[in-house]
């Protein structure tokens, strides 16, 4: 991998994405601008990758690094990428290593910019970024948030653990992140609800929120409005240009999911939302006491998908999922299409669960099952290559 660094503020946090794309084994050389090593020492970048680092084509020529560092790469990931990188790269200009070894790659180019809002609004850098994509690099919406000074907006750098994962991606699947969802909304939910027993205790789910924090990142980065409804979940960061609602308890989730999905042109429920809650919320700490405790008596929650389902608009996508485990009688997907049936959602993912999958892990497989019969096998992967399935699906149907 070649990771390109271009000289803004945010190239400090270049340091933790190249440690990042090193930890999955890839082997990554680092390509700063000149610009860029005004903000970090060359030694930084050499220490952790374990390559040398230079700026210019003139050093190690007889190697000719200007051309075949481009051509042996996998990938090339610049984050951050500077107003003025991206319109050198759209100019196809080939002033120093980085620019010249985008002319000569020809794998997947990820663009992660960072600037000012007037930078990234402005139309000269528009037009760059149209240009470049346009021409099959993936330039990510930045975040929103706070910039160099006291000043927010959009222009962040995405977390760099979302830029890793959605390098991620593109080896697994270079064309898994077209711009086939712009002018699109969509509403996707996260994580696991948590139903209160008094003020300290719940009655949770190990949803780690994996899978929807990637369905919404994908989703963003193919172009769609996006609204997270987000339960709980293991320490993920907010995905760029997503606006997340926040949701605790199964009751919280439905009232954020039916609001969220008016208008929208999709949505997918892959939190996973407690089927029961204790009866009654006891106001006070539950007392431990020398009697045996009383049975919990717990109360069916509604099942949203299929209220989503039900209040569906016309041209409106659902999309349910489904964790399963088969047993002596059927396999997981036999129950999943039991509950595509049930469910009534247009599209229904199916997770065989057990045994460490699926949950709280990185990876994930199963089959996508329509409603029109259709049936595909979603082979293992990350969890953003399920997601780019999933989204491959509701566009195709959009
Ligand atoms: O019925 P089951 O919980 O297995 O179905 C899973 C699907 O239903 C998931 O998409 C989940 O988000 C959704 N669900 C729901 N409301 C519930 C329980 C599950 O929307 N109360």
């Amino acid at each position: 991998m070649l990771l390109g660094v271009a000289g803004g503020i945010a190239a400090y946090k270049s340091a933790e994405i190249l440690r990042r794309l090193t930890e999955t084994g890839h082997s990554v050389r680092v390509l700063p601008t000149a610009s860029a090593l005004e903000f970090v020492g060359a030694a930084t970048f050499e220490a952790l990758s374990g390559h040398p680092v230079r700026t210019g084509v003139f050093a190690d020529v007889p190697s000719v690094p200007h051309v075949k560092l481009g051509q042996e790469a996998d990938l090339v990931v610049v984050a951050p990428a500077t107003a003025d990188l991206m319109a050198r790269a759209a100019q196809g200009r080939a002033d120093d290593l980085l620019t010249a070894a985008l002319l000569t790659a020809r794998c997947p180019v990820l663009f992660a910019p960072a600037m000012h809002t007037e930078m990234w609004e402005h139309p000269a850098t528009r037009a760059n970024v149209e240009l470049l994509r346009s021409r099959g690099v993936v330039v990510l919406e930045p975040a929103s948030g706070r910039l160099t000074g006291q000043d927010t907006g959009p222009g962040r750098l995405p977390d760099p653990a979302e830029i890793a994962d959605l390098a991620r991606l593109l080896l697994e699947r270079a064309d898994a992140l077209p711009r086939d969802l712009a002018g699109r909304r969509v509403v996707v939910s996260a994580g696991g609800t948590r139903e209160a027993l008094d003020p300290v205790r719940y009655l949770g789910n190990r949803s780690s929120g994996r899978q929807g924090y990637a369905l919404a990142r994908v989703a963003a980065q193919r172009g769609a409005a996006v609204t997270l409804v987000s339960a709980h979940t293991s320490d993920l960061a907010a995905p760029a240009a997503v606006d997340v609602v926040h949701a605790g308890s199964a009751a919280e989730l439905r009232e954020a999911m039916l609001a969220a999905a008016k208008g929208a042109d999709a949505v997918v429920m892959a939190a996973a939302v407690a089927d029961f809650r204790p009866v009654s919320l006891v106001g006070h700490k539950i007392k431990k006491s020398a009697a045996e405790p009383d049975p919990l008596r717990l109360a069916k929650n509604p099942d949203i998908l299929v209220e989503l389902v039900g209040g569906r608009e016309p041209g409106q996508m659902v999309v349910g999922f489904a964790a399963e485990t088969g047993d002596e009688h059927h396999d997981a997907l036999h129950y999943g299409r039991e509950k595509l049936v049930r469910k009534g959602c247009d599209l229904l993912v199916v997770n065989a669960v057990g045994d460490g999958r699926a949950f709280e892990v990185a990876d994930n497989a199963g089959w996508l099952l329509g409603a029109d019969g259709t049936e595909s096998v979603l082979a293992n992967g990350s969890k953003g290559l399920l997601a780019s399935r999933v989204w491959d699906a509701v566009a195709a149907r959009l």
